[in-house]
Parts: structure tokens; sequence; C-alpha cells
């Protein structure tokens, strides 16, 4: 794990490994930080080689004893600055340092900022962009023989910036760290993730974080009536676990914001079941599961936090494979609130298994209820790596996520729900279909489905994050790098805190 200090401290004198110092298009680097370097840095500027552009780089070595190595790292134009920018290149930092294997890092942030950006927010920024950035799953690598393998060295990272950035920089932390927590239990392959080790690992984390677990079991879920998400399972040999996690403020019997369920898409391999898919990139349907990650690793980043708000996480964990007792294209089944379900295709099992699980949020009487599901391929299509999509049935909140999206850069798109999208799912011998009109607006299709599920009086959203949940082209997503990438748990988190202290 990374761990981050806060120092008000001159980070010229201190004994660093690697100081970045984030500048800005056309910064001069301030005399105690060139000196270090004799004088290289700012020739490098005169001379036009380091511009200040975005995430341009240069590194300059120093003298024994006192800050190593210098890493210039351009924040672009001060016009039109924004924390994202920051994030960026603090990331190139923390990879820098990776790269060189070096144990401390520091974060030297400009001196002076434009308009609209505050230190707090910055050092906060540039804190958690070094802690997603150092995150690596790495561990089936190097064990030949069964020899445990060496840790690798912890990074040290000192961000320079006054003492009033202490609270923004703490909280930053905890919550790339539940972020870093999604991404691991997403990366787990599917053997060693299924959804008994998912709920252990939730159980776990609420133990060392501060949440309450309960996890149910195939048969507490036929007594329920979760018959749209054992539909899913039967043909796995791996028994479904439903998580539920809770996490409340303490002592306050009725916290500012009500109470917020997030549910999570948990499917830890998607093989489409009967329906199945073709191997080419199947194996990437191990990160299936990145909806329900992300709700673990937003109930850690919350205790962890203390956020006074009440939250629910929900997660229906299940294989979807196609075993002997699979259930088969045609079949009908009926969910947790009643509804019947013609299962057109078992591959769009996901919104069988949130069928149960949002309707199963109806006991906590919610104010509002968000689910994160890698849902569609037609997601991708849509909006690419860039962007998840938000549907929505309320428009206040779907704006509220959106403002969350844009300050913690995990991005939304909104996409449509018109009654005319809602036909698609309507079923012919059951009240609703899993299936849409085939190619034709997908991710619509997919988010109508659910809206049969969702509780009476609650605000609703879908977030379908199937095109930003992993990366795995070269080189991955900037501070992000290949595989899982925790999306939703930053996103969610800010949306929480606006919410409950905005
Ligand atoms: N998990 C997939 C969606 C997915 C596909 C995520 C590709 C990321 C990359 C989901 O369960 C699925 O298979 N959806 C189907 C739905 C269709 C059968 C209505 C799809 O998108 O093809
Ligand atoms: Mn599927
Ligand atoms: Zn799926």
């Amino acid at each position: 794990m990374t761990r981050v200090q806060l120092k008000a401290n001159d980070p010229a004198q201190e004994k660093l490994d690697l100081l970045a110092v984030l500048a800005f298009e056309g910064d001069k680097p301030e005399a105690a930080i060139d000196e270090l370097t004799g004088g290289k840095a700012a020739r490098a500027v005169r001379l036009g080689d380091f511009k200040g552009k975005a995430r341009q780089t240069a590194l300059f070595y120093g003298e024994d004893g006192k800050v190593a190595r210098v890493l210039l790292v351009g924040l672009g134009p001060r016009k039109g600055a924004t924390v994202e920018r920051v994030r960026r290149a603090a990331g190139a930092a923390a990879g820098e340092a990776r790269r060189l294997e070096v144990r401390r890092l520091g974060l030297a942030l400009p001196a002076t900022l434009p308009a609209g950006l505050h230190q707090a927010e910055v050092a906060a920024a540039a804190a958690e962009a070094a802690v997603l950035a150092d995150y690596a799953y790495d561990r089936f690598k190097g064990q030949a023989g069964g020899e445990p393998k060496k840790p690798r060295p912890e990074l040290a990272v000192e961000v320079f910036a006054g003492k009033d950035a202490q609270a923004a920089v703490d909280r930053a932390v905890a919550v790339a760290q539940g972020a870093n927590l999604a991404r691991d239990l997403a990366n787990g392959p599917a053997n060693h993730m299924t959804p008994t080790l998912l709920a252990s690992a939730a159980r776990e984390a609420g133990r060392t974080h501060g949440f309450k677990v309960k996890v149910l079991d195939p048969d507490e879920m036929k007594r329920l009536g979760m018959g749209a998400l054992l539909a899913v399972a039967q043909g796995s040999h791996e028994p479904a676990r439903f998580i539920h996690m809770e996490h409340a403020p303490k002592g306050k019997a009725k916290p500012k914001g009500g109470t917020v369920v997030v549910v999570g898409k948990g499917i830890t391999f998607d093989t489409g079941g009967i329906s199945i898919k073709p191997a080419d990139k199947m194996w990437e349907m191990k990160f299936d599961k990145a909806g329900g990650c992300a709700v673990v690793g937003l109930m850690a980043a919350l205790a962890s936090a203390g956020l006074p708000a009440r939250v629910i996480g929900l997660v229906p964990a299940t294989e979807n494979m196609p075993g002997g007792a699979a259930v088969k294209p045609g079949d009908v089944v009926r969910a947790l609130n009643g509804k019947s379900i013609e299962i057109l295709n078992t591959d769009a099992e996901g919104r069988l298994i949130l069928a149960d699980a949002l309707a199963y949020a109806a006991r906590f009487k919610p104010d509002v209820v968000i689910d994160m599901a890698t849902l569609t391929g037609a997601v991708l299509v849509a909006l690419g790596d860039v962007r998840a999509a938000v549907l929505s049935t309320d428009d206040a909140l779907a704006d509220a996520l959106r403002a969350a999206g844009d300050a913690t850069g995990e991005l939304l798109w909104p996409l449509p729900m018109d009654d005319a999208y809602g036909e698609h799912v309507k079923g012919e011998v059951a009240d609703v279909k899993n299936l849409g009109k085939g190619r034709e607006a997908g991710t619509i299709a997919g988010a109508w489905f659910l809206r049969h599920f969702v509780p009476e009086g609650a605000a609703w959203a879908h977030l379908d994050i199937a095109g930003t949940a992993w990366a795995s082209g070269d080189p991955g997503k900037g501070y992000l790098g290949k595989g899982a990438s925790g999306f939703g748990v930053r996103l969610l988190f800010e949306y929480l805190r606006a919410r409950c202290e905005g």
C-alpha cells in the first residue's frame, strides 16, 4: 500500500529519491528547486525543452545526501486548469517513481494557482492520483517454485502543502484506497474470486474498515423468492451469494441525505450461459463483477473516511455458466417483487440478478437507489471507454451524479428513458423479457428492464459501466493503467459527500 504524508516543509530540504515538481506552462522552477539540479532545470525551461505541456516530463539529477532526482511534470496552460490535470501529472510522477524503483517520492505543487483551483483540492487530487497510479495487480507474478515473492517496496509519498489541506488529503487517500480495493477484487481471476470468496472479501473489508456485512446463501434467496438471481446461478457449481452491507454515521438517528442504496452487479464470470459468448476476449468477463466490487470499495471508503451518510450496499454475486442445470432461453422465472420474467437470452444475466437486488432494496425505504453494472456491450459502442452512461427517472439525481463525475474525472453522459423504449422489454408470455430489440438501444432497454424492479418512491439511477470498468489495451488509462479501474468508487463517494455535506 502507498503511504501518504502531508508536509508543510521546504521540499528542497528533504531527503527524497524523487521530487516531482508540478508546473504550468511558462512556469520557471523556483530557485531552491533549480539549485538542486545545479541550474539545469531552469536551463531546460529557458531552452524550451520543458514547456510545461500536460504530462510532459523532464528528469534531472541532484547531489548525494539531498534530493536525488528532480522531475518536472507539466500541468498544461494555467487557463482552464482542472484537478484532473493535476491527477494526470501526479499519476505520471508516481509512474516514474515506480519505473525507477524508488521509495520516497515528493510532490511539489505550483506556488500560485489559477483562479478556481484551491491548494487543498490540488493537494488532495495529487495524493489521490499517486495512490491510484502506484497500484499494481501483481500477486501472481514471480512465485516460481511456490516461493512467496518479495513484496514490492512500499512507496512513501510526501505531498508538500499547508496543514489546512490535511482533511482533504486524508479523505482523498481513503477514497483512493477504496478504489484500489475495488480494483483488487475486480482484477481477481474467476477461479480466485468466486461469489463465496467475494463475500469473504466483503466481510473482511467490513471488519477492517468498520461497516456491517451480512451474506445470504442460496437457501435464503430461495426462501425470499429471488427467482431471477437463482436462475442465473443454477448453471454453475459455485453457489451464489447476496452481499448486504451497511454504513451509518455514528449516533445519528436521521442522517442528512436520508438512505441511499447502492447496488452493484457481481457476475464473477460471464460465459453468457446457454446463449454462450464467442471465445475471443471471453477472459475479460472476469471483470463482470466490477460494479459489485466498486460497491465494496465504496463501503470501505465511506467507513474509513467516516462520511456522515446512511448507505446500504448490495451485491448479488454469481457465475453465469452453461452447466447441465442452466436456465434456458424461453424459461420464465419470478423475481422478488413478484414480476415474471421471460429469459430470452441467458447472456442478459446482469439485469436478472440486479432485478432481485433492486427489489430487495425496498425493505430499506430508500430515498435514492443507484446501481452500477457492466451491463451492455452497447454502451461501449455509444460512449467507448471515456464516459459511463447514466440513465435515470429523476433529472436532479442524474445531474448530481454528473456533477460528481466532473469533479472526480469518472465521467458520465445521460441516455434517455422515454416510455417508447419501455416497449422493447414488454413480455410476450411474462410481465417483462430480458432482451430488447437486438442491436437497437441496447443500453436503454437494459435500464428499462431494471426500472420494473426499482422500489416505489425512490429516485433511481442506473450507471452502465461496461466501457469504463477496465482497460485492456496498452498502455492502459492515465493514472489508472491497465486492468480494473475501480470506476464508481470515487464518483459515488463524491455524490454522497455532496449530498450529506454540500
Ligand atoms: N457482461 C455483459 C456486457 C459486456 C459486454 C460488458 C462486453 C463489457 C464488455 C453482459 O452480461 C452481456 O452479455 N450483455 C449482452 C446483453 C444482450 C444479450 C441483450 C450484450 O451486451 O451483448
Ligand atoms: Mn452476459
Ligand atoms: Zn454480464
